[in-house]
């Protein structure tokens, strides 16, 4: 009397669970009946199932994307993201690309279109899922990649009140700051000296989304040296020696930059010169961990 109750209430359990996890073996001392496929399991078959000549059908190429490809373009969309949204206090880094696919538009160029997940890396704050485009030019001539992004985690960043004091004590400082070898060559960085690193990225952000393109994949290395400038139109200035690492061809490239930094009126880079010298090559410590993507081959 009491068992098709009990076997109804197994089906229901184990459609509940979902196909993810494995079924329970044994409930009580009833042994299981064999369910056969369950309606999850239908659906993956059919999913696995779609004939060849669908596929073909969609314009994209679909991507790997733990792959250099996906990797470098999701690395671009967020070089732009930090270029309008980084800060002392703010860094935008790439999670994990979930989905990518590349459309090739000839001379237009190629579209890389990715679904991925970032956070905030100072307050280790998870911004969720974005999706990005990103288009590199088809012209012969380098040209800055095109990037356009919806990321509704970020309105939920608010660094305001860290961002004023950092202002209000560097513009009432009688001394202005200067520093180099962020970090050292240990990776080690003075706490003090943190903000001031963060803003160095920021602006090299704006470097690294204008000079890359399908073939490289920039990280910030180091700052070698910044010095505080006069105040200008409520805005602070600094002129910053960075060094760029090419993951790709493993060059380290030298940037001197002009930088200007509100709270209200955020990063922005006035003036950019490349420093073809390169007397330190190889020595400069990396101060982020390698990208998953290391190891996996570059599809040239
Ligand atoms: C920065 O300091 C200068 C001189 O001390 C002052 O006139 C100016 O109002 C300050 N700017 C802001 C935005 O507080
Ligand atoms: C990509 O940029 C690098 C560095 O500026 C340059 O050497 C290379 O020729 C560029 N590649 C393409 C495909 O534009
Ligand atoms: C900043 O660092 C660069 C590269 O190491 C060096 O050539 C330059 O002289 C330094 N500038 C200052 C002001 O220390």
């Amino acid at each position: 009397m009491g068992r098709p109750a009990w076997t109804l209430w197994v089906v229901v359990a184990v459609f509940l669970i979902g196909d993810g996890l494995a079924k329970p073996q044994r409930l009580g001392s009833e042994p299981l009946e064999p369910l056969g496929p369950g309606p999850l399991e239908t659906n993956n078959i059919v999913e696995l199932e779609v004939p060849p000549e669908l596929d073909e059908a969609m314009s994209d190429a679909e991507l790997v994307p733990q792959h250099y490809p996906a990797q470098r373009a999701a690395q671009v969309a967020v070089h732009y993201l930090n270029t309008r949204h980084a800060s002392p206090y703010r860094r935008i880094e790439l999670r994990r690309v979930h989905k990518a696919s590349l459309e090739d538009l000839g001379q237009a160029g190629k579209k890389y279109r990715l679904q991925i997940s970032l956070k905030e890396s100072i307050s280790n704050t998870d911004l969720g899922q974005c999706s990005a485009e990103v288009l590199f030019s088809g012209e012969q001539e380098q040209r800055a990649p095109q990037v356009q992004c919806s990321c509704e985690g970020l309105a939920k960043l608010n660094t305001r009140a860290e961002e004023d004091a950092l202002f209000q004590r560097l513009n009432t400082s009688t001394s202005p700051l200067s520093g180099g070898n962020i970090p050292d060559s240990y990776g080690h960085v003075d706490p003090e000296m943190k903000p001031m690193w963060r803003l160095g990225a920021a602006a090299a952000s704006f470097v690294m989304l204008r000079e890359s393109n399908e073939s490289t994949l920039y990280n910030m290395a180091q700052v070698a040296n910044f010095t505080q400038l006069e105040t200008e139109n409520d805005q602070l200035r600094f002129k910053y020696h960075i060094l760029l690492h090419d993951m790709i061809s493993q060059e380290i490239l030298h940037w001197k930059l002009l930088v200007a930094w509100s709270p209200a009126g955020g990063v922005s880079v006035l003036q950019t010169d490349f420093e073809p010298k390169c007397h330190r090559c190889g020595t400069v410590p990396s101060a982020e961990p390698k990208p998953e993507a290391t190891k996996a081959s570059a599809v040239s």
